[in-house]
C-alpha cells in the first residue's frame, strides 16, 4: 500500500482527492495525504477538524476484487492496522471502539471513513480515509470531553510520517489475511482483544430504540454481538447504530 503518493499542502478532503484519483484510474495502493484539510469529513455527515501540521490526514485507494458486502469490512481491517501502526511508531496502546474508532483513555484519537465507488453492483474502488489526532495541543471546547491527541495524553510529540509508514505496513499484512476469506474470521480474535468495551455493558442506539447489554465482540462479518438482559444475543450490524460505554 502507499505505492503512489499524492501529497497536498492543503486540500478540501483527502477522501475526495482519493475518489477523484480512483475515478481517473489510479492504481491499487495509491495514497492521498494532506498537511491541512479545509473540508475534512467524518461519518454521518459530520466535519472532521484537520488543522495544519498536527495530524495524520490520509486516504488510501484500494481496488479489491471482492463483493460490496465484504468491502464494507475493510474499515475494521484499517482500525486494526491503525491500532498496530500507532503502537509500533509510538509505543502507545490504543483501543478499538467498534466499528472503527480508536480511543485512548476513552477519548477518540482516530476516526475512519470508508467510501466505495461501485459500477454495475461491483466494487470499482474503495477509499479508506483515516484521521489521527497526533500533536494537537488543544481542541475546541465542544470536543474536549470526547476527543484528544497523542500529545495531550502522553506529553510527547510524534513523527507523523513514521506513524503513516507503520500503518501502511500493518494494513498490507492484515489486508492479505482478510482477502483470503473476504471476512474477519482470521482477524476476529485480535480485533476483539483490542475492543474497548469487550465484556462490558454497552448502550446500543439503533433505529428501533435504545437498549443495554453485554458486549461480546464482533462476528466474522463485522457485526457486534450484544447479550441482552433476557439472555438473548443480538447482532448489531455496522452502520446502523452507535455504541457507547455506560
Ligand atoms: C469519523 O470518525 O467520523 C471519521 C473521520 C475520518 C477523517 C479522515 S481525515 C482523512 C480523510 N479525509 C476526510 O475528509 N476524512 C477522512
Amino acid at each position: 500500500a502507499g505505492k503512489e503518493i499524492h501529497y497536498f499542502d492543503r486540500t478540501d478532503s483527502t477522501n475526495i482527492q482519493a475518489r477523484l484519483a480512483g475515478e481517473a484510474g489510479a492504481s491499487h495502493g495509491t495514497l492521498a495525504v494532506a498537511e491541512i484539510q479545509d473540508g475534512g469529513r467524518g461519518r454521518r455527515g459530520r466535519n472532521w477538524i484537520s488543522p495544519a501540521g498536527v495530524g495524520v490526514w490520509m486516504s488510501l485507494l484500494l481496488r479489491p476484487e471482492i463483493s460490496p458486502v465484504s468491502a464494507s469490512m475493510l474499515t475494521l481491517v484499517m482500525a486494526l492496522a491503525a491500532q498496530k501502526g500507532i503502537k509500533e511508531a509510538t509505543g502507545i496502546e490504543s483501543q478499538i471502539k467498534w466499528p472503527n474508532d480508536l480511543v485512548l483513555n476513552k477519548k477518540k484519537i482516530c476516526g475512519i471513513l470508508t467510501e466505495m465507488g461501485t459500477e454495475f453492483m461491483e466494487i470499482k474502488y474503495v477509499v479508506i480515509g483515516t484521521g489521527i489526532n497526533v500533536n494537537q495541543e488543544e481542541f475546541p471546547e465542544e470536543l474536549r470531553k470526547t476527543a484528544t491527541s497523542l500529545y495531550l495524553e502522553t506529553g510527547k510529540k510524534y513523527h507523523r510520517s513514521r506513524i503513516i509508514e507503520r500503518i501502511l505496513e500493518a494494513l498490507e499484512e492484515y489486508y492479505g489475511i482478510f482477502v483470503k476469506t473476504e471476512d474477519m474470521s482470521a482477524l476476529l480474535e485480535e480485533y476483539n482483544e483490542k475492543l474497548v468495551n469487550q465484556g462490558q455493558e454497552v448502550c446500543v442506539l439503533d433505529p428501533k430504540g435504545e437498549y443495554r447489554g453485554l458486549c461480546q465482540g464482533i462476528t466474522k462479518t463485522g457485526g457486534l454481538l450484544v447479550e441482552l438482559s433476557d439472555g438473548t444475543v443480538t447482532e448489531v450490524i455496522s452502520g446502523e447504530v452507535s455504541v457507547r460505554g455506560v
